[in-house]
């Protein structure tokens, strides 16, 4: 049977404009790449999310109140929910989700070793799809908590479906939503094209990645990396275009490229605070306190989820 990678990968090479979702990048090679991402002088957000956090996590743990249980969606960065669950008053009970279960258990046994007395549970599901919690635990607030700006990695259909959702499962609670916010388009496309070229290798790892797993054929050095800052869409978007025309065997089918065709590989969407409050409002949340770094590149958002 093709896995859910082989499946899309055809149909995104049989389609015109060619696209695939951006969730491929992080196989174990992808989610290393991402990680020194994260430490390039040029890609501001991890480093002024974790600013952000670090300022005012006093703030945001008065409005979870004592015994939150905290809901990550995504088991990402560890030092991120560590800020929350150290600055908390005695947080209940953790959950992770996330669609790795490697990820998940590696998170939540360091968790576990770090805070005695905090329940973890992880929940391996797709939360980008409809899925189930555990009941909530206890007296807490449930508080659900998506970094990174991930939510920019989205459709804008999927990002209202995806808040949806989670206003119904934190429902009494709140979510901690970190969002990316438009700015000076050169640094956006610093950020996308930093000089050590780690976006690059991140970009064209999609290729390697189906050449391992896909027996696919691509030639790496015949695909450039390309992103640019779409200002009317108000998103940056990462392309591989081919350098030639050639000819790509994936799971035994034979598909062309031709000089200077693309495959749109992400787009990662850039907020203003006003539009992000708007999207949470249409979703069913009630936004709340938003809080910026000095220079405004990044926001954190609370959001009531009555
Ligand atoms: C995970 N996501 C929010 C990153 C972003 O900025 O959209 C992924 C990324 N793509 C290129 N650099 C980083």
């Amino acid at each position: 049977m093709l896995s859910g990678f082989a499946r899309d990968f055809l149909a995104a090479l049989a389609t015109r404009p060619r696209s695939i979702s951006p969730k491929y990048f992080y196989d174990v090679e992808g989610s290393r790449l991402f990680d020194r991402i994260c430490e390039l002088p040029e890609y501001y957000p991890t480093r002024t999310e974790l600013g952000i956090l670090e300022r005012s996590v006093g703030e945001m743990a008065a409005l979870a109140g004592p015994a939150a249980e905290i809901v990550e969606f995504g088991a990402g960065s560890l030092r991120k929910v560590r800020l929350l669950l150290q600055a908390f008053d005695a947080p209940a009970r953790y959950l992770p989700i996330d669609i790795s279960g490697d990820h998940l258990r590696d998170a939540a046994a360091i968790l576990r070793t770090e805070f005695a007395g905090l329940d973890v549970q992880p929940v391996v599901a797709d939360y980008t799809q409809q899925f189930v919690l555990p009941p909530p635990a206890g007296r807490g607030r449930r508080v659900g908590f998506f970094p990174g700006s991930t939510l920019g990695n989205f459709t804008p259909e999927e990002s209202l479906a995806f808040l949806g959702r989670a206003a119904q499962v934190l429902r009494g609670g709140a979510l901690l939503l970190g969002a990316d916010l438009v700015k000076d388009p050169q640094v956006l496309h610093a950020a996308y094209n930093d000089a050590q070229g780690v976006t690059a290798a991140f970009n064209l790892n999609l290729l390697a990645r189906a050449n391992r797993e896909l027996g696919a054929n691509f030639v790496i050095p015949q695909f450039a990396h390309y992103a640019f800052y779409n200002a009317p869409l108000q998103r940056i978007e990462m392309h591989l275009v081919s350098l030639a025309r050639q000819d790509v065997t994936l799971c035994g089918e034979r598909f062309g490229f031709e000089e200077g065709e693309s495959l749109h590989t992400e787009n990662s969407y850039k907020f203003t605070v006003a539009g992000l409050r708007d999207l949470a409002g249409r979703a069913g949340f009630r936004a709340g306190p938003v809080w910026t770094d000095p220079q405004r590149l990044f926001s954190v958002h609370w959001l009531h989820a009555p």
